[in-house]
Formats: structure tokens, C-alpha cells, sequence
């Protein structure tokens, strides 16, 4: 009988890549068999778990692929070894975070869980095995990766033991969605990225993306222009936010209005009106992290003027959370000794539950530094969460509500950092009243509406204008 299913597809990661992005997959390609594994077991329970809201990545319509593809086409397990060996291609989709020490600490990816994985297919791979860099990496990753499948001690000895025919591809397949947007990215993606240096890998590949992405979506290129491809799209992305941010900090001194110039000079088709959103500076775990990799890759060829240029972007955005900070000091009267502030937004934007690096963490750090009393409100993000966060900084200063109204409760300030939907539409004329006076709003998201806030009583600082 004709096996039902043609391909094994292995994902080794099961995080906010690895999760939506094989989902994508398997709804798309139902003659695939597709595994998502992960070393980490409680990740792994919560994604077979029955109440869809304990998936640990919150996506707006992942829970409705899940439903129909978990336990048909997809697999989310902790059998490494089983998926691996059964698999022919294999997705590498586990963090890359930045450094914490050693060599290049600060800037350069700690591949550790990179090499792990590729520890793990040379242990376990069976026969020919395409490898696809799905993890955002640096340049010349896959070379690193293409040493340790073939020296490794594993693979000798299974290939002697066992007369098993060991061999691998590598193609660079960058990921490209945004949380928050993450199943219409993959669904509609603007184009598809594989980046390798044979053929029929990457033709292999870009079958199964031509399910349903247009051919004319899928860029093929050499490996490095992949691998470096990804880095230079977030570092473009996130110049621009920093561009925005740091013409929002000149509209506050001239009186021009942020949102004004974001619409005239976005009404320029050549520079285009997407990514101008001002804020609180951007957050997730990867611009700021691709950025650092793309400076220290810089610097390691020599180009010091080149790193510099794009280090500032960091660097502005940095400046622009303790721009935001220093601000509510100066207008709660330069102290905030015995006074309460509600932090409404946690997550690093909306729609999203993830909180790495987000803008509410080191503000939140500065205001807790001046000796703040803080209470939040996120609707997606847990009270362990937001507590984890700010770790050593809690000492009793911190509190975490359900709702919105509770927060506010004899607060002094409210400071919008995530542009919730649902912000817009809170009971402000109820929030008033059970606040302390003067009620202050910061809103460094631009998303409420300042006069109506005005005629309630609430003295508001709008960021830019
Ligand atoms: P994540 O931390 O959410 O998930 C990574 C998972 O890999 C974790 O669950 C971890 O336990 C698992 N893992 C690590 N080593 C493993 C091993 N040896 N075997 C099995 N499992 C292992 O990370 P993420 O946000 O999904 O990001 C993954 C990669 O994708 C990163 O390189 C990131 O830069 C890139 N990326 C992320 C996004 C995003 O929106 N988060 C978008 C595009 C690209
Ligand atoms: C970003 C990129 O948009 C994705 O293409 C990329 O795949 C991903 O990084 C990655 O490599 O991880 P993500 O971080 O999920 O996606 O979300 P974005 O929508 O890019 O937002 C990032 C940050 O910038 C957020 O804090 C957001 O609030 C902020 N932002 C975004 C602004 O302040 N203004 C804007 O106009 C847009």
C-alpha cells in the first residue's frame, strides 16, 4: 500500500517559529507528515494541549489550524531521536539570542543551540537529509553546520556500524513573519527565501511552498545572500522605526505633530507609508538581536564605519525608552517616591503574548529605579510572566490585575505601551474617577483619542506632538 504520507518533515524548535510556521505546512500540504520536536517538554504539553488557550504561542488563527491538523499531518513531541531519524528534510527552528559572554558577548549570536541540533541529525539522521536553516543565523552558518554533520563522532561510527549512506544538504529558508500576523504572513507571504548551492535541494524545498505561494514569490540565491538577506531586512525594518522615533523627539520640541509627518512623508510611494508607526522604541526578540549580529559580522571583516552607522540604530532606540521614562518623572513633579503607575500593555506589540525585549521592560525598570509603585494590565500576558521580567527589581512594587479598571485604581499614571485594540474603547470616564489627581495618560503609542481624554480631566502627554 502507497504510504499515505510521501514526506517527513522534522522541526527541531517548537517556539514562535517552529510552531506557527510548521502548522502553515502541514495545512497546506496534507500528504506531508510534519514533527515538531523540542527538548523543552512543558512547550511540547501545551501544544497538544485540549484547551486551545494554553498553546504556548497565542497567534490569531493558529488555535483553528491546530484543530484541524494536530494528531492528522502534525506532531509536536519530544522524540528527537524517532523524528529525526524518519525525517528527509529537517527545519532548524531554535533561538539564536545574542551572547551573554565570551567572545563577541553582546553582539554576536550564541549558536550553541545550533550546533546541538546539528549534533542531534548527525546522531540520528538516516540516508539523505536536507537541512534548512529556518533560525535567522550569520553569515556562513550553514558552512559551520556542514563541518559538524560530517565530522562528527556519531555519524562515523553509525556509518561503520551500520552501512547506513549518511548524507546531507544544506539550504537557508529565512523566516519572515511577524508575530502578531504570523499565519496570514506565512499564508500570503511577500516572497519565499531559499538560499543554497544545489539544485534539487532547493527545488525540493520550493515544492513545498508552491502549494500555495505563487512560483514568482520564491527567490532562489546563493547561501550567503540568504543567510545575510534576513539580517539587512530586519535591520531596514527597524531603521525606519528608529528614524520615526527619532523625529517624534524633534515634533515634541518644534510643535509639528509625529503623526502628520509620518502621513506626509509616507505618502511618497518611494518611501512608502509602512513601518512609520511612532512608539516606545521596538521590542521582540529579534531586531535588536539581528541588528548586534550584523554590527559584529561588520566589524569582523573590517568595516568599523559600516557597524557604526548601524549600531545607531540600536542605540536610538535605547534612548528613545529612557527619553519616555525621564518624561513621566519630569511631569509626575521629578519624584515617583510613593506613587502608583499602571503600565497598560506588557507584550512587545499587540496580538502577541511574547514579551521578549519589549519596550514595557525598561521602562518599566526606570520607573521601578525611581521608586515607583507599579501595577499592570496586559489581556494576553500572565502575572508569572510580567513577575519574570522584571525579576530582581519586584520587591513588593509590583502588582498585576485582570482588568484595566483595577490597574488604574489610585494610580497617578497610566502609561500606554502596547497599541491594544481594546485600550481604545476602556471606560475612561469610570478609569478617571478611581484615579488619583492629577490623572495623568502617556501615550506613547498614539492610539487614544487626547481631546476626548482631555475633556474628561485626564492631563495627557501623546508622544510627538
Ligand atoms: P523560541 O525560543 O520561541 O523557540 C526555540 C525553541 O527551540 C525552544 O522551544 C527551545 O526549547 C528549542 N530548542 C533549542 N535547542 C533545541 C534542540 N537542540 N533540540 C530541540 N529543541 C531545541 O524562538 P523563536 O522565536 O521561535 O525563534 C527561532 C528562530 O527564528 C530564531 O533564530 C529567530 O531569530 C528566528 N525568527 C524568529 C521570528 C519571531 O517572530 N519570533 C521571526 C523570524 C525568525
Ligand atoms: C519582525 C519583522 O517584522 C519580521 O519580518 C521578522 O521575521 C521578525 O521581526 C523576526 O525576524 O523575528 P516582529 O518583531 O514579530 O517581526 O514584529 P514587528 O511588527 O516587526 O514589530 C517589531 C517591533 O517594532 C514591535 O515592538 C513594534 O511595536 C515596533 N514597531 C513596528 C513600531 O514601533 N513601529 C512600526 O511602525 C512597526
Amino acid at each position: 500500500m502507497k504510504n499515505k504520507f510521501i514526506k517527513n518533515i522534522c522541526c527541531i524548535g517548537a517556539g514562535y517559529v517552529g510552531g506557527p510556521t510548521m502548522s502553515v505546512i502541514a495545512l497546506n500540504c496534507p500528504d506531508f507528515r510534519v514533527d515538531v520536536v523540542d527538548i523543552n517538554k512543558e512547550r511540547i504539553e501545551a501544544w497538544n494541549s485540549d484547551n486551545l488557550s494554553k498553546l504556548p504561542v497565542f497567534e490569531p488563527g493558529l488555535a483553528e489550524i491546530i484543530c484541524k491538523c494536530r494528531g492528522i499531518n502534525l506532531f509536536f513531541s519530544n522524540n528527537i531521536e524517532e523524528c529525526i531519524s524518519k525525517a528527509d528534510i529537517i527545519f532548524i527552528s531554535v533561538n539564536t539570542p545574542t551572547k551573554t559572554k565570551g567572545v563577541g558577548a553582546g553582539y554576536a549570536s550564541d549558536l550553541k543551540w545550533i550546533e546541538s541540533s546539528a549534533r542531534q541529525i548527525a546522531k540520528f539522521s538516516k540516508n539523505h537529509t536536507v537541512i534548512v536553516e529556518k533560525s535567522t543565523l550569520p553569515v556562513k552558518t550553514a558552512e559551520t553546520i556542514k563541518i559538524i554533520l560530517n565530522s562528527s563522532d556519531d555519524n562515523h561510527n553509525k556509518c561503520i556500524d551500520t552501512d547506513v549512506n549518511q548524507t546531507f544538504s544544506i539550504v537557508s529558508n529565512p523566516e519572515f513573519l511577524a508575530e502578531g500576523t504570523a499565519i496570514n504572513d506565512l499564508q500570503n507571504p511577500d516572497r519565499v527565501l531559499i538560499g543554497g548551492d544545489d539544485d534539487e535541494s532547493i527545488n525540493l524545498i520550493s515544492d513545498i511552498y508552491i502549494n500555495w505561494v505563487d512560483r514568482d514569490k520564491i527567490i532562489k540565491t546563493n547561501l550567503w545572500s540568504s543567510e545575510l538577506s534576513k539580517l539587512v531586512a530586519n535591520a531596514f525594518l527597524a531603521q525606519r522605526i528608529s528614524s520615526i522615533n527619532s523625529i517624534s523627539a524633534l515634533c515634541e520640541s518644534t510643535g509639528a505633530n509625529i503623526l502628520e509627518v509620518s502621513k506626509a512623508i509616507g505618502s511618497d510611494t518611494r518611501i512608502g507609508n509602512k513601518f512609520l508607526n511612532p512608539g516606545p522604541g521596538f521590542g521582540g526578540s529579534c531586531f535588536k538581536k539581528d541588528i548586534l549580529n550584523l554590527v559584529y559580522l561588520c566589524r569582523y571583516y573590517g568595516l568599523n564605519e559600516v557597524a557604526e552607522y548601524w549600531e545607531q540604530i540600536v542605540n536610538i532606540n535605547t534612548w528613545q525608552q529612557k527619553r519616555i521614562s525621564h518624561l513621566v518623572i519630569k511631569n509626575l513633579f521629578g519624584t515617583l517616591a510613593n506613587k502608583r503607575l499602571a503600565i497598560f500593555g506588557f507584550s512587545f506589540k499587540a496580538n502577541t503574548n511574547d514579551t521578549r525585549e519589549s519596550p514595557s521592560i525598561n521602562i518599566s525598570k526606570n520607573l521601578l529605579q525611581e521608586g515607583a509603585k507599579l501595577t499592570f494590565y496586559d489581556p494576553k500576558v500572565n502575572e508569572s510572566q510580567i513577575l519574570d521580567d522584571l525579576d530582581d527589581l519586584i520587591d513588593n512594587n509590583i502588582l498585576v490585575y485582570e482588568t484595566a479598571l483595577k490597574a488604574a485604581q489610585g494610580a497617578d499614571a497610566i502609561l500606554i505601551l502596547t497599541e491594544w485594540n481594546e485600550f481604545i474603547n476602556l471606560g475612561w470616564d469610570h478609569i478617571y474617577k478611581v484615579m488619583r489627581k492629577p490623572a495623568w495618560i502617556f501615550d506613547a503609542r498614539i492610539c487614544l483619542n487626547k481631546n476626548k481624554l482631555e475633556d474628561i480631566g485626564f492631563k495627557v502627554w501623546s508622544l510627538g506632538t
